[in-house]
């Protein structure tokens, strides 16, 4: 391996970045570091910039200042797209044309067919992903039919399906039960079990925080803490924290928010 082929650097690295949205600054110069194998959790309370962190790191949100590398080379010329899952933070705006589960994990698929054509093994990628977020009963329906949840499953195994080696994911536990929670968990595991390397938004580290390495709080654009993950707790006991929500009992810190 040589350095060029960004295995022994950062896969993604990020130096004072800055990034405005509508004149307003809203990453006021972040540092990121994320290894290879590393499971990072991007924490902070509403609005402190996680889901422009993560849509600056895609190239999705322009930078008004710093840099940004993924696997080893400058955001702006890396064209290796197929190497980055991403799931976006879900809306509740409804979608235009209703696609079938099986389109939308396809389109997942499609950075890796050849000339837009999905093969046998692009099928089996599909079906593999489907299986497991636990929706593969559900591969021929219209996403029309399905519950928040369960759409955001479909999102997520459009992300697996194109087996990639960074998965980016914007708060993926947001609106799952929490034995759908427990699905995802499990499909993670075995993700980084493979090497993936993972960043995830989340509100809480829930049934996810045995994988989690590093968490980074972020708080109004700038980066409140980097270290690791506080344990057997949920985000309440972190810095910064100031959801106005109401806090859990003790013996089941993992639930608050989610199911709100
Ligand atoms: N398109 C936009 N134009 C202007 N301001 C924006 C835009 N998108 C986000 N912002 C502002 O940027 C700030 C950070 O938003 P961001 O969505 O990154 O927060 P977040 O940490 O992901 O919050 P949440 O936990 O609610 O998802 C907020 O103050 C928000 O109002
Ligand atoms: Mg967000």
């Amino acid at each position: 391996m040589t350095p060029e082929d960004g295995m022994t650097e950062p896969v993604i690295s990020l130096r004072s970045v800055r990034a405005d949205l509508g004149s307003r600054p809203v990453l006021r110069g972040i540092d990121l570091t994320v290894e290879r194998g590393e499971v990072v959790a991007l924490l902070g309370a509403n609005g402190s910039g996680k889901s422009t962190a993560i849509r600056t790191i895609i190239g999705q949100v322009p930078t008004a200042a710093g840099e940004i590398e993924l696997f080893g080379t400058p955001r702006g010329r890396f064209r290796d797209w197929a190497r980055i899952g991403y799931v976006p933070q879900r809306t509740t705006a409804a979608g235009g044309v209703p696609a079938t589960v099986t389109e939308i994990v396809s389109s997942g698929r499609l950075s890796r067919a050849r000339f837009g054509m999905l093969r046998r093994a692009d099928h089996e990628a599909v079906r593999r992903a489907l299986e497991m977020v636990g929706m593969a009963d559900r591969a021929k329906d219209s996403v029309d039919a399905l519950s928040g949840g369960q759409h955001q499953r479909v999102l997520i195994a459009r992300a697996l399906a194109a087996e990639p080696e960074l998965l980016i994911m914007d708060e993926p536990m947001a609106g799952v039960d929490l034995a759908s929670q427990e699905v995802l968990a499990r499909a993670l595991e075995e993700q980084v079990a493979r090497g993936v390397t993972v960043l995830l938004v989340l509100h809480e580290l829930g049934p996810l925080e045995p994988l989690i390495d590093r968490a980074v709080v972020l708080r109004d654009g700038c980066v409140l803490h980097d270290g690791p993950p506080p344990r057997a707790v949920g985000q309440h006991a972190l810095p910064g924290h100031d959801h106005v929500h109401p806090h859990s009992p003790e013996h089941e810190p993992m639930r608050t928010g989610l199911l709100s």
